[in-house]
């Protein structure tokens, strides 16, 4: 099992009395003292603008940021640094795909039931705008798909696939390598939604072959406000802008009363104005941190934690367990509902406020998925979330709160 929690402080924080259980890491990570002092040395050390200005304090924060590009390239094995795009959330990586890919009328996007808001309302509505065909392929109850299903909602027509790697509902890990090689068998390209994934199991886009891949890094140890949007460089260099303004450009003519603009290549052409040096500077950070422990390390510790809370939770009664059981294609986390509960908030306030104990209430940004189950999206479902600093006795505590409040309400 890892052992860091030194790294943590947070862990050490007692909510009404009882040791803090930090079981809500796929809404948002906690953040270690690694990525904490790298970004508080730009602030304290170098705070100033990166790119535009060549004194030697700018010059330093350049150098940073170009590194801590180069170090994520390497953690998702991208071929080259410019094939990452700081985003502000996997949401931004996804709706600049939806937005700037070239789709011509009449082409048809695919999607899944299972995804995240993020991962299917920006194609969603990029169809609704340009009359495009959306089809979704259905997630079985579980979260598995049918590959049967991928290859006949996939056809000649289809320009784009958008689907979630690991889903935050279920935790399935979707087959996607085969969900590529459908997709570009008949001409359409892929977004992979990688929030979850690529926070705890080795992430190589190269080996997947897809051509986008979003990602939170915020919920891999990085800091808050900050996402990465990989693409192939060709795709990048094609498609479309997304923001215009100061750094994306190489020139700005002015020739006959005509402003001219030349614009520069991926990565500046999709981050125009002032940066977030300091998330930048941190997103390295949380990537050699991770890298560090070793993303085989992390998925085997999440397994441990992952098998060890589906048996505690099987063993209760009138709890459902939602989505496959099977830890082989599962990130670590479980989504449940309890028959004598009404509403999951009251799960979640009530493992807070007795247990000390943080999960995640709600429909999880998932709507149609919980009413492709039937489960009433307005009580939604609780869900428990694992990552490289929880351990057993998180998991006794969890199980301990929940056993006591069935008790309490049958
Ligand atoms: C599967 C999935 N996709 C996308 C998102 C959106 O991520 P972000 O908050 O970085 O925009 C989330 C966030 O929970 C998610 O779980």
């Amino acid at each position: 099992m890892l052992d860091v929690r030194e790294d943590f402080p947070v862990l050490k924080r007692r909510i009404n009395g009882h040791p803090l259980v930090y079981l809500d890491s796929a809404c948002m990570s906690l953040k270690p003292k690694q990525v904490v002092n790298a970004m508080r040395e730009y602030y304290e050390v170098f705070p100033a603008c990166g790119g535009r200005s060549i004194h030697r304090l700018g010059e330093e924060v350049s150098n940073a940021c170009a590194s801590a590009r180069e170090r994520f390239a390497r953690f998702i094995n991208a071929a080259e640094s410019s094939e990452c795009i700081w985003t502000r959330n996997a949401t931004e990586s996804l709706n600049i795909v939806a937005a700037c890919t070239d789709l011509s009328a009449g082409s048809k996007i695919v999607t899944t039931s299972l995804e995240h808001h993020s991962g299917s309302l920006p194609f969603v509505e990029r169809a609704r705008r340009d009359g495009l065909k959306i089809e979704v392929v259905e997630a079985r109850p579980d979260g598995t798909f049918d590959i049967e299903d991928w290859k006949s909602a996939i056809d000649s027509s289809t320009r784009m696939v958008s689907v979630v790697h690991s889903s935050n509902v279920t935790g399935t890990i979707a087959p996607l390598k085969e969900i590529v090689e459908i997709a570009h068998d008949r001409g359409a390209l892929v977004i992979s939604d990688d929030a979850q994934f690529a926070p705890h199991h080795p992430l190589d886009v190269q080996a997947l072959d897809v051509d986008f891949s979003a990602i939170s890094v915020h919920k891999m140890c990085g800091p808050t406000g900050m996402g990465v949007l990989y693409g192939k460089i060709e795709h990048l260099k094609s498609m479309r802008m997304f923001l215009y303004g100061g750094d994306t450009v190489s020139d700005v003519r002015y020739e006959e009363g005509r402003i001219l603009p030349e614009y520069l290549p991926p990565p500046e052409k999709y981050e125009a104005g002032l940066q977030n040096y300091a998330g930048i500077i941190g997103a390295g950070a949380a990537a050699d941190y991770l890298q560090s422990l070793g993303m085989d390390e992390i998925e085997k510790h999440e397994r441990g934690l992952l098998e060890r809370a589906l048996k505690e939770l099987s063993d209760m009664d009138h709890i459902h367990i939602v989505g496959t059981d099977d830890t082989n294609i599962k990130t670590g986390l479980v989504t449940f509902t309890i028959d004598t509960i009404g509403a999951a908030h009251d799960i979640a306030t009530f493992l807070s406020e007795e247990y000390g104990v943080m999960i995640r209430s709600g429909w999880h940004c998932v709507g149609p998925f919980h009413y492709q189950l039937g489960i009433d999206p307005t009580k939604g479902s609780a869900r428990a979330s694992f990552y490289i600093y929880n351990n057993i006795d998180d998991l006794s505590t969890f199980a301990q709160g929940v056993r006591a409040l069935i008790e309490m309400s049958s």
